[in-house]
């Protein structure tokens, strides 16, 4: 029966860690993995988690389930996170815990997926490696949206609002709230006010996928064109994960949220959102979503919290601004300023797949094929020998 089946290409970042992890030069540097890393290159346990786990290990009574729509604690806290100040009536309102920011997606396609057999999802192109994948599996259609111009490395902006202003009414658009994943690049907030002009023109439904609230420039700040969505339209769909800015990677933390026009489509939309949940995977994991609660929940421990993802955010500021500025002095020639403007973990460098390829064989530096790079893989340390290498690559493969 097996044998019908046709082989799949592994996901080409696997393959980018297992040669990382089996080239021996001790300067090789890794720029693809898409995980946080500190200054000594670790992924480390945030120490407000480690205090939330150790909590919990001493308190919890029981591993019985929990309910499909998870820990109402955690549930409570994220909405607020994910929306501040921002009122929204409670029987418009439902969120419900996911494992980690894909299910989160995955289920919301399947939602969308049950409101129209002809709905189209408009992604930006280009867009985190596995969305189109989520909705490919979904079997719901999709279509891309100018975003990000390769050469210029600037958003398309005008091209994108051209674009929605052709897309048919009621479809949904795939909208990242910050941090842009892979380009790092966001709309500035007089520009999202734009891009809601017109999906409000339109009727089109958001579609927002919360990845990296906090890493870019604060959690209010990184939620804002995601408050001012949830503010002017009557329906909006969240995708939120708390892998990176919890550093919960393994521990899957995610969670859907769901604005509806009234209470009556709450309760409905709910109702089918629990069924997708029930059969896709039932109950979410318990752990690091119940550390999440916890820690949301205590004003200290939020503190705590606040202050080792603000260190995220400043390490990720500084490494850009190293980074660019050590090309600009050695280059001379090449502008990338762009890697200063964008946010959060990745950026485009910029370079050709040859240049890509000539840094991995040459310096053991490696990343995507695309020049997407995480620039949490920069440390004072290797700043030096990345850009003399870059530059030396800029060189000789024109
Ligand atoms: C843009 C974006 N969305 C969603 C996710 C999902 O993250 P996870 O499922 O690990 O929570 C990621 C992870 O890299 C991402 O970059």
């Amino acid at each position: 029966m097996f044998e019908k089946l046709s082989l799949i290409p592994p996901d080409p970042i696997l393959k980018i860690i297992s040669e990382y992890n089996e080239d021996v030069r001790s300067n090789k540097i890794d720029l693809g993995v898409g995980v946080y890393r500190d200054s000594f290159g670790e992924t480390p346990i945030m120490s407000v988690v480690k205090s939330a786990e150790s909590h919990i290990l001493s308190t919890q009574k029981s591993k019985a389930y929990i309910g499909l729509a998870g820990d109402t604690i955690y549930n409570k806290n994220i909405q607020k996170l994910i929306l501040g100040d921002i009122k929204i009536a409670e029987d418009r309102i439902f969120t419900i815990q996911t494992a980690g920011g894909t299910t989160s997606l995955r289920v919301a396609s399947e939602l969308l997926k049950e409101t129209s057999k002809n709905i189209n999802i408009w992604v930006s192109n280009p867009t985190w490696s596995n969305h189109i994948p989520v909705l490919e599996s979904t079997n719901i259609n999709f279509r891309e949206y100018p975003y990000y111009d390769m050469e210029t490395n600037t958003l398309l902006f005008d091209r994108m609002i051209a674009c929605l202003e052709t897309v048919p009414k009621g479809d949904a658009v795939l909208l990242h709230a910050c941090c842009h994943n892979p380009t790092g690049m966001d709309p500035t907030l007089e520009q999202w006010k734009k891009i809601i002009q017109v999906m409000k023109s339109r009727e089109l439904l958001p579609f927002i996928d919360n990845a990296y609230q906090g890493l870019a420039n604060g959690l209010d700040e990184d939620a804002s064109a995601l408050r001012l969505m949830a503010s002017e339209f009557n329906e909006l769909i969240i995708s939120s994960s708390c892998s990176k800015n919890f550093g919960l990677y393994r521990d899957r933390v995610g969670a859907l949220t769901v604005i509806t026009k009234n209470e009556d489509s709450n309760k409905k939309t709910k109702s089918n959102v629990l069924k997708i949940v029930r059969t896709m995977g039932s109950v979410p994991p318990d752990h690091g979503a119940a550390c999440v609660g916890y820690i949301l929940s205590d004003k200290s421990l939020t503190q705590k919290w606040k202050s080792e993802l603000d260190d995220v955010k400043v390490r990720l500021k500084n490494m850009r601004k190293e980074l660019a500025g050590s090309l600009k002095n050695k280059t001379n020639s090449h502008d990338f300023s762009h890697i200063v403007r964008a946010n959060g973990m990745f950026s485009f460098l910029g370079i050709t797949s040859e240049q890509v390829q000539a840094l991995k064989s040459q310096y053991g530096i490696y990343m995507e094929e695309s020049g997407r790079i995480n620039v949490a893989g920069i440390t004072m340390e290797n700043v030096s020998y990345l850009t003399d290498s870059i530059t030396k690559v800029l060189e000789s493969h024109q």
